[in-house]
């Protein structure tokens, strides 16, 4: 059975959440591979909204296995408190049906501290992080320091590494930072309460996984942030700290690469961006005042508004080869709804010459200048189609020029933040 990567193909906020809550029908499982709390999925379901950080956005159907990937990093104070708000929501998160990768690591308090501190020794020059503690958590990760999911169970070992990395990251609070430290006793009491909440849910995901795929069932692996927010392919050092990349479905969730099938991209029909970092499209006009009122453009994780602009086909053609994207699903068409002209930027200038490709030099890109195509708006509101055949001649048009240009086929055709304003051209899942 086909098993689909759902990746965002821009700047995060494509609407990955709520694509990945309908495929989720098609599916047996929903693994997050990668990010963690920095991530806001919305979803809405016949008018009730639900914005989910960590959990899988399938967590809102019946009897699908959610998944927490060992590449995420996972705060459990901000896990146990999603629980607690989706309980009272009505939905259930059931240790049969949600699983949490043992081999994750931890973001601890310390690492929020750090990541603030660091964003306010930045001044101007700052990311714009959601702070979150992503970055630090990763940086532990990498140096081999890092306090993983397994540990919770396992307190001797916990004690010890609280113990080292306290005594690392105090010193460099208090000394480089001049930011708050943290008392042992505290950080290992509170975190060892939440561990009993959590051991029911811990588990070997990766075989897991591995057994569901052997038995034929079909896997949805739930991407977060966007292309040009991974830490490698994206607009560096203004990216996040996981490679958010469809590579990365595998290695996040502990299995190989020829399980993934369908690459599916989610772009949105024009540009977005939160936090800092250049944005070749970004508009400053009514337009752009335009796309964010009528897109509610404000961000599910900060409440930050968000940079809009027109839809930039060199980025979407960038995340085409570094995804190996199969397919899109296209989102929020109907905000272009009753615009007068639309624009796509297809290609870059710089200095007299043309750039086709994103400079591998991220530098470059802040100094180029988006070179436009126009083409006529449309009048009706495209969520009044049902059909392909029955959206307004011109939003077609641009949906085929998208296509051109980007080199990918639009399966998936969003025109309405609900489950239901949704047009299946071709479905992933049913074809490997
Ligand atoms: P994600 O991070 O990629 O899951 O996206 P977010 O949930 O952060 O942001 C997407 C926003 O657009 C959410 O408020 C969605 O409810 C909304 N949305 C998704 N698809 C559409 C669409 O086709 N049209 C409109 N108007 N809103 C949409
Ligand atoms: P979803 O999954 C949009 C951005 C932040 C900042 C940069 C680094 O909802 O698409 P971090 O806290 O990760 O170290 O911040 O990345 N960012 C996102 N922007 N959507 C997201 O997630 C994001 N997650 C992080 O604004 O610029
Ligand atoms: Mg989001």
């Amino acid at each position: 059975m086909p098993n689909v990567v759902i990746v965002g193909t821009q700047w995060g906020d494509e609407g990955k959440g709520k694509i990945v809550d309908l495929l989720t029908e098609f599916a047996d499982a929903v693994v997050r591979f990668q990010g963690g709390h920095n991530a806001g999925h919305t979803l809405v379901i016949q008018g009730k909204k639900y914005v989910l950080h960590l959990i899988p956005s399938g967590i809102v159907r019946a009897n699908k296995l959610c998944i927490i990937g060992n590449g995420v990093v996972l705060d459990p104070a901000a896990l146990i408190e999603e629980i607690q708000h989706l309980a009272g929501l009505g939905v259930v998160v059931n240790s049969n049906l949600f699983k949490i990768s043992a081999q994750a690591n931890l973001i601890m308090p310390y690492h929020r501290e750090l990541d603030i501190a660091r964003e306010k020794r930045k001044g101007k020059g700052k990311i714009g992080t959601t702070g979150r503690g992503i970055g630090p958590a990763y940086e532990d990760r990498a140096a081999r320091r890092g306090i993983r999911v397994s540990d919770l169970l396992n307190r001797q070992v916990f004690e010890s590494k609280l113990h080292d990395n306290l005594a690392y990251h105090n010193f460099m609070l208090e000394n480089f930072y001049d930011a708050n430290t943290f008392a042992f006793e505290a950080i290992r009491d509170e975190t060892m309460r939440m561990a009993n909440i959590l051991a029911p849910y811990i588990e070997d995901v990766g075989h897991l996984l591995h057994e569901a795929i052997g038995h034929g069932q079909s896997i949805l692996f739930e991407g977060a942030q966007g292309t040009m927010l991974d830490v490698e392919h994206g607009t560096y050092p203004y990216v996040t700290s996981s490679a958010t990349v469809a590579g990365n479905a595998a290695l996040g969730s502990g299995v190989g690469p020829t399980v993934l099938h369908h690459i599916l991209g989610i772009t949105k029909a024009y540009t977005t961006r939160v936090g800092s970092g250049p944005m070749p499209t970004e508009l400053k006009d009514g337009v752009g005042e335009h796309l964010s009122r009528v897109g509610g453009e404000v961000g599910a994780t900060t409440g930050r508004a968000r940079r809009c602009g027109w839809f930039d086909a060199v980025v979407v053609r960038h995340a085409a080869r570094v995804n190996g994207l199969t397919s899109m699903a296209l989102t929020k068409l109907d905000v272009l709804d009753g615009l007068e002209k639309v624009r796509i930027c297809v290609a870059y200038e710089r200095n007299g010459s043309r750039i086709e490709h994103i400079p591998a030099d991220p530098s470059v890109l802040e100094m180029c200048e988006p070179v436009y195509e126009e083409m006529p708006g449309w009048k009706t509101s495209v969520t009044l189609a049902k059909r392909k055949e029955d959206l307004p001649p011109e939003a077609l048009a641009y949906l085929r020029r998208l296509e051109e240009l980007t080199g990918v086929r639009v399966s998936i055709l969003s025109t309405g933040a609900d489950r239901d304003q949704t047009m299946i051209l071709e479905n992933p899942f049913q074809k490997l």
